[in-house]
């Protein structure tokens, strides 16, 4: 079926809307009662309210969230979403706790998030790690032949996770990856943060339609969503309930429903010319590389994701201060990533034009190989949880990394938890700009 035939119902907003305009005494949480402190928000906190009659209840849906959530899987023609009021990083958090339960060997590609080492050290899972052969540290181009080395070498039934896209709009190979998993019974799950409105390209490019088994999508990172809604995919219907089960381990009891409702406006969003949107958004974009093509080098794949590799911490003070004022997604000493949205209008793409045409690249410094594997001292979980003093990087050499602290954007761990730290990885951290680490401390 083809996304603008799906025929849409409003439940969360009409159920909210009714609610905030009738008479009702709140008996109910939030303490708020429907009442705004703040000029400007009234109808935020008039519709924003908890698990009373009739509004379901997000982690054990059967009534409007389920009819909602199906209506999502159906825009994006998948078999089953789940929605998430806590970003990907939920989903992650109940992908890797779906493949503990599966009790799968994990195998990743090093670039990963926080969210993806967090919640390993919460579930005590350990990870066989592959690195990109190129690329560096955030963002990274990997061999297949890597990951199956690490299928054929595990000892049990395994799991490859992968960012893709990546923070820089790096993509990863996804159907390559599947068929791989495929021929392994290798579960693949994908972490697209970054890439919830890839369904919508010309090609679709979605990870469960290229073959993955689950994925997360943040729609608020690059739909019109608030901040923190996010999807979880997934091809295999019938394990909704196990999903569920493990959000709600680690979910707050209160998902938003101002969150989730914006999913749901999302969703109509994009049955609704959203996904034509996607399509001549995504065509403006390359017309403006194109424009630019001579002046500035762009790199990754993902249209969205406007990556220029220059000198980006220069890049993105000029573009901050220019008569054009933009602020940009990452920068660093390599690239800057302006992230677009298929919300764009032509005025906004003037803007940035205008901006970039007076502002200049910087030659980019180059990007640092990556030095030889650190050792795993000690396990994700043992170091994650240790108690840590932090110390200048300086003084920091053999000593094994505690909780990872890495600024966020990209939020994407050098060394990681349990790691011996070596001289040239702590270098790599200076490169990216970090200070001091958090090590375990030893009693
Ligand atoms: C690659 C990647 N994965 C996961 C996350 C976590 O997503 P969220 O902020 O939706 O929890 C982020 C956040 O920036 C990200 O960049």
């Amino acid at each position: 079926m083809l996304c603008q035939e799906v025929n849409m119902r409003k439940f969360l907003s009409e159920f909210l809307g009714n609610y905030a305009k009738n008479q009702t005494f709140r008996g109910h949480m939030p303490g708020h009662k429907g009442k705004s402190l703040l000029t400007g928000l009234e109808s935020a906190y008039a519709w924003d309210i908890t698990e009373i009659q009739g509004a379901d209840s997000l982690f054990e849906a059967e009534g409007i969230l389920r009819q909602a959530e199906r209506q999502t899987a159906e825009v994006y023609q998948i078999p089953a979403t789940c929605w998430s009021a806590g970003g990907s990083t939920l989903c992650i958090q109940a992908m890797l706790a779906q493949m503990k339960a599966e009790n799968r060997q994990i195998i990743a590609g090093r670039t990963v998030h926080r969210a993806f080492l967090n919640s390993c050290i919460l579930l005590d899972l350990e990870v066989k790690w592959v690195y990109p052969k190129s690329g560096g540290v955030i963002s990274g181009n990997y061999e297949l032949l890597d990951f199956e080395r690490a299928l054929q070498e595990a000892e049990k039934p395994s799991a490859i996770y992968v960012t893709s896209p990546d923070y820089l709009g790096n993509m990863q190979d996804i159907k390559a990856l599947a068929e791989l998993c495929k021929k392994y019974q290798a579960k693949l799950f994908v972490d697209n943060a970054h890439g919830a409105h890839l369904a919508f390209l010309k090609e679709n490019l979605h990870p469960i339609a290229l073959g993955a088994d689950y994925c997360c999508d943040s729609a608020h990172k690059t739909l019109p969503a608030l901040t923190g809604g996010a999807f979880l995919q997934m091809k295999d219907a019938s394990k909704v309930k196990n999903l569920k089960q493990h959000m709600q381990m680690f979910g707050s009891t209160s998902p938003s429903y101002l969150i989730m409702q914006s999913l749901e406006l999302c969703t109509e969003w994009l049955s609704q010319g959203g996904k034509l949107k996607i399509q001549t958004c995504a065509e403006r974009i390359q017309a403006l590389k194109q424009k630019f093509q001579e002046k500035y080098y762009f790199i990754g794949k993902e249209p969205y994701h406007l990556t220029i590799s220059a000198n980006g911490e220069k890049l993105a003070e000029e573009l901050r201060n220019c008569a054009f004022p933009v602020e940009c997604e990452y920068a660093d000493k390599t690239c800057i990533v302006i992230l677009l949205s298929p919300v764009m209008e032509e005025k906004d793409f003037q803007i940035l034009e205008s901006a970039l045409e007076v502002c200049e690249p910087y030659p980019a410094e180059k990007i640092p190989e990556l030095p030889a594997p650190m050792k795993q001292a000690v396990s994700f979980r043992e170091a994650g949880l240790a108690p840590f003093e932090v110390i200048p990087l300086e003084k920091a050499e053999n000593k094994i990394c505690a909780s990872v602290q890495v600024p966020c954007p990209p939020a994407v761990p050098i060394a990681v938890s349990g790691e011996r730290l070596s001289k040239d990885w702590l270098q790599l951290m200076k490169f990216y700009g970090l200070k001091q680490i958090a090590v375990m401390k030893l009693t």
